[in-house]
């Protein structure tokens, strides 16, 4: 049984949505039981703690909040964000540089913006079927961190 003191500690690093101190909390109980000869129950906390520290793990890889917020009642949508780099795309050089400029265009928003210009917006990209338009749109996302909205 955890003593009072871990009951108190877990409640509080709940209120506090501390999850790594609730975590090492409850495998300091497991620890606790299994010093005890609870076995059982020791492995049955751990086991716990492992299935939902990889969905937290899961919950911080999903979109983040904007991508979160739209509503998508039709199952039509599908919202990610993406970790793929330019780096990681085949394409010939002078594409790439494009790319670059894009994002470079993005990233000085601020700076376009107090000279009287704007980043471009909108990008048609052409080509046969898995030559990584889809792709170069996720990489766009993710050298901006931004989130990708797929319809
Ligand atoms: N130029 C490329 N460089 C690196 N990987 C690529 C490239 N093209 C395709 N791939 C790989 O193939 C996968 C499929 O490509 P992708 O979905 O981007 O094709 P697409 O052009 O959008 O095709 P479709 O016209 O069918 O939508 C990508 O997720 C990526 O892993
Ligand atoms: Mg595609």
């Amino acid at each position: 049984m955890a003593s009072s003191e871990q009951l108190k500690a877990l409640l509080q690093s709940h209120l506090e949505k501390d999850d790594d101190r609730f975590m090492s909390i409850a495998l300091q109980v497991a620890a606790h039981e299994a010093r005890s000869g609870h076995g059982k129950l020791a492995q049955e906390l751990r086991d716990l703690v492992t299935v939902a520290k990889k969905k937290s793990s899961a919950d911080k890889n999903a979109p983040i909040s904007i991508a979160k917020g739209v509503q998508d009642d039709s199952g039509l949508l599908f919202a990610s964000q993406p970790k793929n780099r330019l780096v990681d795309l085949i394409a010939k050089d002078d594409l790439k540089v494009r790319l670059e400029r894009l994002v470079r265009e993005q990233k000085f928003m601020t700076k376009l913006k107090t000279h009287g210009l704007s980043p471009r917006r909108k990008v048609l990209l052409v080509g046969p079927p898995g030559t990584g338009k889809t792709f170069t749109a996720s990489i766009l996302a993710g050298e901006l961190d931004y989130p990708l909205f797929q319809v």
